[in-house]
C-alpha cells in the first residue's frame, strides 16, 4: 500500500487508540475505491483531483481529471497554460473559478516556491482557491501530514457515529466535524483514515437507506443505535429555487457568429456566450422574447427563426432559455462596450469555453446549419 511509505516504522502510542479509526483502516485497507491519484499520490495531482472532486461527483471527474493530466502534467505546464485553453478543458465541470484558481495558483507557486507546493495545510491555505478541506487533503495525501479533511461525505458518518445534532451547515457544527475528524485521527495514517471516511460516506453510509448491516462502525455509531440514521446530518429543508428566464440569439453574418465574452467575475466567468437577455418573469409568447432581444441588441430578428428551448439547473436558479436565430442584412447589433465580443467561424465554438445552455445552443445551430 502507498502510504506505507508515511507510516512511521517506530511505533506510536496513540496510534490506532480510536476503535473508529482502527475499524475504519481495517475496512479501508480492503474495500478502498481505486482511485488514480491513490497509487503514488504526487502533489499535484492530489491537488488537481480534490479541487475537481469538490461540487462533482467522482465518476464525472474521473475522466476530465485524465485528460487534464495528460494536457498538464505537471505544475509548471499548467502555469504555462492560457486562462480559456484550461475552461475549454473544465467545460461542463461548473463552478468554473475553481480551474481558473488552479492556474493562477500554479503560476504563484512557480513563482514563490519553484514550482513545489508547500508542505503544509496552512501554507497551502494561503493559494487562491485552496480551502481548509483542499488543504488537509493535500498535506495528509501528498505529505503524509496529520492533519484532517472533511468533506461532505465524512461529515455524514461522523454526523451518525457521533450524533451530531447541531445544523450541518452552522459555523458550530464545522468546528464539531472537524474536531472530532482530527481526535480520531491516527497519526501517520491520515491519508487512509481522511479517505477511509469518505469512501465509507459514498459507499455505505448513504444519504438514504444506508447499508449499516455491512459497516465496519456499526458497533460505535449512535445514529445507527437509535434507529435514526436519515435524520442525521441535521439540515434545514433547502430553499425552492427559482426559475430565471432568457432569450438569446444566434446572429450570423456570412460564415460567421457572434459570441460575447463574459465578464471574468461571477457565474461562468470568461466563458462565452451568445447574445441573450434577461426576461423579468415567465413569459409564453414568443413576441416577448424576440421584443427582449430587440430591445437589448438594437435591431428585429425576422419572425420563425425559433431554435429551441433549453433549460438548466444552476445551484441557485433554473434557467429557462428561449433560442432564436437569424442572418444580419446590414443592421448592427449592438453589444455591450463593456464587453468583449467576436465573430467566430461555426467550426471554432467548440474551441471557445462556453457554458452547457450555450454549448447545446451551439449543438443545435451547428445540426440546422450542416
Ligand atoms: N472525494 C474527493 N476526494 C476524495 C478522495 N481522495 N477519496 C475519496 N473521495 C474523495
Ligand atoms: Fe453510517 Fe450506518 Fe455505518 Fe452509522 S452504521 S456510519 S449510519 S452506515
Amino acid at each position: 500500500m502507498w502510504s506505507d511509505e508515511a507510516v512511521p516504522s517506530l511505533p506510536n502510542p496513540y496510534c490506532m487508540s480510536s476503535p473508529i479509526a482502527k475499524n475504519l483502516l481495517r475496512w479501508y485497507s480492503s474495500r478502498q475505491r481505486d482511485l488514480p491519484w491513490r497509487k503514488r499520490p504526487r502533489p499535484y495531482a492530489v491537488w488537481v483531483a480534490e479541487v475537481m472532486a469538490q461540487q462533482t461527483r467522482l465518476e464525472t471527474m474521473l475522466p476530465y481529471y485524465r485528460r487534464w493530466m495528460r494536457r498538464f502534467p505537471t505544475i509548471h505546464s499548467l502555469a504555462g497554460s492560457s486562462e480559456q485553453d484550461v475552461l475549454l478543458l473544465w467545460e461542463g465541470l461548473g463552478y468554473y473559478g475553481r480551474a481558473r484558481n488552479l492556474r493562477r495558483a500554479a503560476q504563484q507557486v512557480v513563482r514563490e516556491f519553484g514550482g513545489r507546493l508547500p508542505l503544509t495545510a496552512e501554507a497551502l491555505r494561503r493559494l487562491p482557491g485552496i480551502g481548509r478541506y483542499t488543504a488537509g487533503a493535500i498535506a495528509s495525501l501528498a505529505f503524509g501530514a496529520d492533519e484532517p479533511a472533511v468533506d461532505g461525505n465524512a461529515i455524514r458518518v461522523l454526523a451518525r457515529v457521533f450524533n451530531v445534532k447541531l445544523l450541518a451547515g452552522s459555523s458550530a457544527a464545522q468546528v464539531r466535524f472537524w474536531t472530532l475528524a482530527a481526535a480520531h485521527l491516527p497519526p501517520g495514517r491520515a491519508a487512509e483514515y481522511n479517505q477511509a471516511l469518505m469512501d465509507l460516506g459514498a459507499e455505505l453510509c448513504l444519504p438514504r437507506k444506508p447499508k449499516c448491516g455491512v459497516c465496519p462502525l456499526r458497533a460505535d455509531c449512535r445514529a445507527k443505535a437509535l434507529g435514526i440514521q436519515e435524520q442525521r446530518p441535521v439540515k434545514v429543508k433547502p430553499k425552492a429555487v427559482p426559475t430565471r428566464h432568457f432569450a438569446a440569439a444566434v446572429i450570423r453574418q456570412g460564415g460567421r457568429v457572434l459570441v460575447v465574452q463574459r465578464p471574468a467575475a461571477g457565474l461562468l466567468g470568461s466563458l462565452w456566450e451568445f447574445p441573450n437577455v434577461r426576461l423579468s418573469g415567465a413569459h409564453s409568447s414568443t413576441a416577448t422574447y424576440r421584443r427582449a432581444l430587440k430591445k437589448d441588441l438594437g435591431f428585429a430578428l425576422p419572425l420563425g427563426q425559433h431554435l429551441g428551448d433549453f433549460s438548466h439547473q444552476y445551484s441557485h436558479f433554473n434557467a429557462h432559455l428561449r433560442a432564436f436565430h437569424t442572418s444580419l442584412n446590414g443592421s448592427r447589433p449592438r453589444v455591450d462596450s463593456q464587453r468583449v465580443f467576436r465573430w467566430v467561424p461555426l467550426a471554432h465554438l467548440q474551441k471557445l469555453p462556453m457554458g452547457k445552455l450555450d454549448r447545446r445552443i451551439a449543438e443545435a445551430y451547428c445540426r440546422i446549419e450542416v
